[in-house]
């Protein structure tokens, strides 16, 4: 099937309908930037982040989890350059209705790539082609707007601090105490998820640039020798993590960076990126490496060694490599990739085609009919023996059997187990302690014994 713009606005519906994602603060008129994420939404998210720490921290030898307050010390930020121009945004204004665009977005919109360029280059363009805000009103000169949120922490709120615009610095100024309580081994690293905010000037598209949003990075230490050739193998376990999502891969293409457009602190960087219906490809996870840039500003700016000293004394700041993912940037991937339209019994039907693993519920256990208590006594007893198995599963009684189903498709439960009058042995004694089992995807119905039941959903 096409996916386009209407799609997406479909799957916002969905989002929204079923309980997957709510914008922020709505009976309040919302907070632009801010969405809620709804007991569907969550149970989705959390399992990302599962797999994706299963993957990344639990399935290797190599890796340490961390998890580090929001709140930081400011000198962290000045160290990291986020306080300066390093960290900002180039923001135009309308000066008639005094609405902020981001200049280069605003650029890209009207034809011009000003990657890289200076306010002052960007004003001259704007200058000499006439550009004017979407309103058709005059603009503004650029000015640099930088991205942290700014608060104030104790009860003389004379402490500055910043709530976090990346996980990252929670790992750098860690490397010394992972270092010293877990003795790695080079090269190893540290896996971190946690929420990052920026007040970005213009949130726009669902969940794609929102002002709160949640990370999951790797901070990978090596020997400077070593990093094109560790780089490489991070490469192919990217990809191997956008296929456990069941992105496909003719969805996720590799953008590398050029030279000109890196950050300061980065050799190389390869965006990957996702085809998001209607927008096409854009930015879901960025792998850069670094160098030992950061480590080498927190040693200089707060005087501790940030240093790797092998077995036989040789020491060294350690290069970085650093895998970076959006948790809500894979969420509406994930969405996205799975949202299908088909026809089923003359109907057309919609369905989230989720892989197993990150589907909200794992199965739907029904009595056939409600009203039948020796229906609904046998169908609770086989909903606590897969509640116990898989937790995440969904009791289901509401309306007719096909409503149940269309239900269930559309939050992209993979099995819905019915017990029904066969599963009582009323009608064939050799079907007793059956139950059917239909499949979201294709509609066909299994019958299975009970006793097989856990096996096969798990199959
Ligand atoms: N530590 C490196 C870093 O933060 P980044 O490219 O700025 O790099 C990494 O961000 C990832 O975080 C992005 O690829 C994206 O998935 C997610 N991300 C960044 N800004 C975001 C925003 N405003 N809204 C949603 N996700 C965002």
């Amino acid at each position: 099937m096409i996916k386009d713009k209407n799609t997406m606005e479909k799957i916002v519906s969905l989002c929204k309908r079923r309980g997957f994602v709510f914008q922020g603060s709505e009976i309040y008129g919302g907070l632009a930037g801010a969405w809620d994420l709804g007991p569907l939404g969550v149970a989705l998210n959390n399992n990302i982040k599962r797999e994706w720490w299963k993957m990344f921290v639990d399935g290797r030898e190599d890796m340490y989890g961390l998890d580090a307050a929001i709140l930081m010390n400011e000198k962290v930020w000045e160290a990291s350059g986020h306080t300066g121009a390093g960290f900002c945004d180039p923001l135009v204004e309308d000066l008639e209705t005094k609405e902020r665009y981001r200049a280069d977005h605003l650029m890209e919109d009207n034809g011009y790539d000003v990657e890289g360029k200076t306010p002052e280059q960007i004003d001259e363009i704007i200058e000499r082609e006439g550009i004017k805000s979407p309103n058709g009103n005059p603009l503004s000169k650029v000015r640099e707007f930088n991205m942290m949120f700014e608060t104030k922490v104790g009860a003389q709120g004379d402490v500055r601090s910043y709530l976090r615009p990346e996980t990252a610095q929670g790992i750098f100024v860690n490397f010394k105490n992972v270092v010293d309580s877990m003795n790695p081994k080079m090269p190893f690293g540290i896996g971190q998820i946690g929420k990052a905010f920026r007040n970005e000037i213009a949130p726009r598209e669902f969940l794609f640039r929102v002002r709160e949003f949640e990370q999951m990075e790797v901070e990978y230490f090596v020997k400077e020798e070593n990093w094109s050739e560790l780089f490489e193998v991070w490469r192919q376990d990217i990809w191997k993590w956008f296929d456990h999502i069941g992105l496909s891969r003719d969805n996720v293409r590799e953008f590398e960076v050029p030279e000109n457009d890196l950050a300061h602190y980065s050799k190389r960087t390869i965006d990957f990126e996702y085809n998001f219906p209607g927008k096409g490809f854009d930015e879901l996870a960025g792998f850069a490496y670094r160098t030992n840039h950061d480590l080498k500003s927190h040693m200089d700016a707060s005087g501790e060694k940030l240093e790797y000293i092998e077995a036989d004394g040789t020491r060294y700041v350690p290069h970085v490599l650093e895998p970076s993912f959006g948790v809500g940037r894979a969420l509406t991937a994930i969405l996205a990739e799975a949202y299908t339209e088909d026809e089923m019994g003359g109907e057309v039907r919609t369905f989230l085609k989720l892989p197993a693993h990150l589907a909200p519920y794992r199965a739907a256990v029904s009595p056939l009919l409600k009203n039948k208590p020796e229906l609904v006594a046998k169908a609770r007893e086989v909903f606590a023996v897969l509640k116990k198995e898989f937790g995440n599963v969904a009791w289901d009684d509401n309306g007719n059997i096909g409503k149940r189903y269309r239900r269930q498709d559309e939050i992209g439960t993979p099995a819905c187990v019915t017990i029904d009058f066969e599963t009582l042995g009323q009608e064939d004694p050799s079907l007793k302690d059956t139950v059917t089992v239909r499949d979201r995807d294709t509609g066909e119905q299994t019958r299975i014994h009970i006793s097989e039941l856990v096996a096969y959903l798990k199959k």
